[in-house]
């Protein structure tokens, strides 16, 4: 069986797409033939990505820098793009801020600042779009976690903020869907090469924990998440709707194990930072 994807004359819009997961997922799309334009807080990460888009085969390729923190920011880019591409047949929404900290040791705006970032900001550029999505046929990605349903020691700000993202793809599935907009989630395992990797299980201990938790024998890398994105934007996916798609290599069908204590015991073991 052959499977051909191309995007030619298909809007992509990536916010969050300046690193990792996001950017990998961004360039797939470029190199296949999509206009794509990208969003994130740093001008420079911006451009830098926006060249490479150009560099992947992106039929075009913009940027914008906004923090999606900010509901008027995010609506004045996303309109900004609408006129210089034209209708958005995807967007992937995958803003996020993580640092593990142990919930008496967060102060209240630490703990907010991950819930703005990654449950607002969802919301945010879910909304922000919203005028500008094609219908029927458009195909809204959110980048979701683990945390969403795993609950892990020092990470109950993003456990709160990720199960918040699933639950807005699942409600707006519904109330979007009759307008033939799709919503998934995506969920990415531990994918190497990234920021959240790297924060949550640094080379050493954490890392080979992980890794030998692990089914299929491997961490995740950005290959991986952008196939997954490709098909969740393509027609091959046109009836799947209001789903969390897990990309983990199996690894949490294990749920947390022990690496979330042993991120406690970490935690714990450390100076404290007394923002209760
Ligand atoms: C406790 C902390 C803290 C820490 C920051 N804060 N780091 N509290 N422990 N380690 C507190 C600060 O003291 C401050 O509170 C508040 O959080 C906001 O911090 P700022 O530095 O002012 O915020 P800002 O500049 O807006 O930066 C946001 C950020 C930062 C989230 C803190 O790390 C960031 O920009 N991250 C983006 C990149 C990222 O996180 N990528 C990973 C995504 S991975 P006070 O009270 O002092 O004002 C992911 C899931 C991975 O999401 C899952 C893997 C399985
Ligand atoms: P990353 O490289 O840190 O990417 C985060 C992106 O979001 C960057 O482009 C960043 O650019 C942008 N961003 C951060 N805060 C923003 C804000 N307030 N406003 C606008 N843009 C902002 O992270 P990553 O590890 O690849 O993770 C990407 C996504 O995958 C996240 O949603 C994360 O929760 C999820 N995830 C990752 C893993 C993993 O293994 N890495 C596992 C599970 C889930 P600027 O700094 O320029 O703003």
């Amino acid at each position: 069986m052959t499977v051909e994807l191309d995007f030619a004359g298909k809007r992509v819009v990536v916010v969050g797409g300046t690193s990792g997961i996001n950017r990998g997922i961004a360039e797939a799309f470029a190199s296949h033939g999509a206009h794509v334009a990208v969003a994130s807080r740093s001008i420079e990460k911006v451009e830098n990505t926006v060249a490479a888009l150009k560099a992947a085969g992106a039929a075009q390729a913009i940027g914008a820098a906004f923090d999606v923190r900010d509901a008027d920011a995010v609506t004045d880019g996303l309109a900004a793009f609408h006129e210089q591409m034209g209708e958005f047949d995807v967007l992937i929404s995958g803003a996020a801020g993580n640092f593990p900290a142990l919930a008496a040791e967060m102060s209240a705006n630490a703990f907010k600042t991950v819930i703005d970032i990654d449950l607002m900001g969802t919301i945010h550029v879910m909304k922000g779009a919203y005028p500008f999505l094609k219908r029927p046929g458009a195909s809204i990605i959110n980048i979701s976690a683990p945390q969403a349903w795993i609950p892990y020691e020092g990470q109950s700000h993003v456990c709160a903020a990720k199960a918040g993202v699933d639950q807005i793809t699942r409600t707006l599935s519904m109330e979007w869907g009759i307008e033939g907009i799709r919503i998934n989630s995506v969920v990415p395992g531990f994918i190497e090469g990234t920021e959240g990797a790297d924060r949550l299980a640094p080379e050493g201990p954490a890392r080979k924990m992980v890794l030998d938790s692990i089914p299929l024998g491997r961490l995740g890398n950005l290959q991986d998440m952008a196939g997954t994105c490709l098909f969740l934007g393509s027609e091959l996916s046109s009836y799947i709707s209001g789903t969390v798609m897990v990309v983990d290599g199996a690894l949490y069908q294990r749920g947390g194990g022990q690496f979330g204590q042993m991120m406690g015991d970490m935690l714990r073991s450390m100076p404290k930072r007394n923002k209760g």
